[in-house]
């Protein structure tokens, strides 16, 4: 039997890091196996693209191109470009063995940010989605839903600063909370929402309780 993609989304700051981390020490903690890994980032090839993606312009070294705005296309397609050696390198071999996978983000953050977020062509973002994944959905993804003021305010608790995408409007990131709300009312048996406002404690109570069914976990 394949192992299953667990994916998890939401606004910045919505704590997906966190609960994975919680989720992958409990699912170990039952004898369960599962690999963590995030997009961009989740290859050492998407380890470069995820710096050039993320890095504030203020952080660009000496002779680069010192505050050269990244085009909206040309994001989408290092986005696409991670995606596809990530699923490649990382999603398909592990699945095959049997391995789950919590991975922060996946192809709804594309659809969210670059789609609802940048107001990109629909149907370019979802051709894209489908050739840097060839087809792999997710089997289940958690949507933490939390209002984007809190989230960025969360943010700026534990770290110095915002990247790029962090440094958005407020408008920007309201239409990718809107995007994700969209996603999940198109995709209810895929998307699950779990109300990210509540305690890291409580949120993580309710994953456990989806997990749990989802994987066949028993109580
Ligand atoms: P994070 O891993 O800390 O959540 O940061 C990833 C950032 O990249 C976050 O701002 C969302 C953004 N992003 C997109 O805009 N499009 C994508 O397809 C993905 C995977 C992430």
């Amino acid at each position: 039997m394949g192992g299953k993609l667990i994916v998890f989304e939401g606004v910045e700051g919505c704590g997906k890091t966190s609960q994975i981390q919680l989720c992958s020490e409990w699912l170990e903690s039952l004898g369960v196996s599962v690999v963590v890994t995030r997009e961009p980032g989740g290859t050492e090839l998407g380890l470069h693209l995820r710096r050039l993606l993320l890095e504030k312009a203020e952080d660009k070294p000496f002779g680069s191109a010192q505050g050269e705005p990244v085009a909206e296309l040309t994001e989408l397609l290092l986005y696409a470009a991670d995606r596809s050696q990530h699923v490649e390198q990382e999603l398909k071999p592990n699945l095959a063995t049997g391995k789950h996978i919590l991975c922060d983000r996946y192809t709804d953050s594309t659809i969210a940010y670059q789609g609802y977020g940048r107001g990109l062509n629909m149907n370019l973002i979802n051709q894209l989605n489908n050739i840097a994944t060839s087809g792999l959905e997710s089997d289940l993804t958690i949507w933490l839903d939390v209002n984007v003021e809190v989230g960025l305010a969360r943010k700026l608790l534990v770290q110095v600063g915002l990247d790029r995408i962090e440094q958005e409007t407020i408008a920007f990131h309201r239409r990718v909370q809107q995007g994700y709300a969209h996603l999940a009312a198109s995709h209810p048996s895929r998307i699950v929402r779990v109300d990210g406002s509540l305690s890291k404690e409580a949120v993580q109570q309710v994953i456990q309780e989806i997990l749990r069914v989802h994987l066949h976990l028993g109580t």
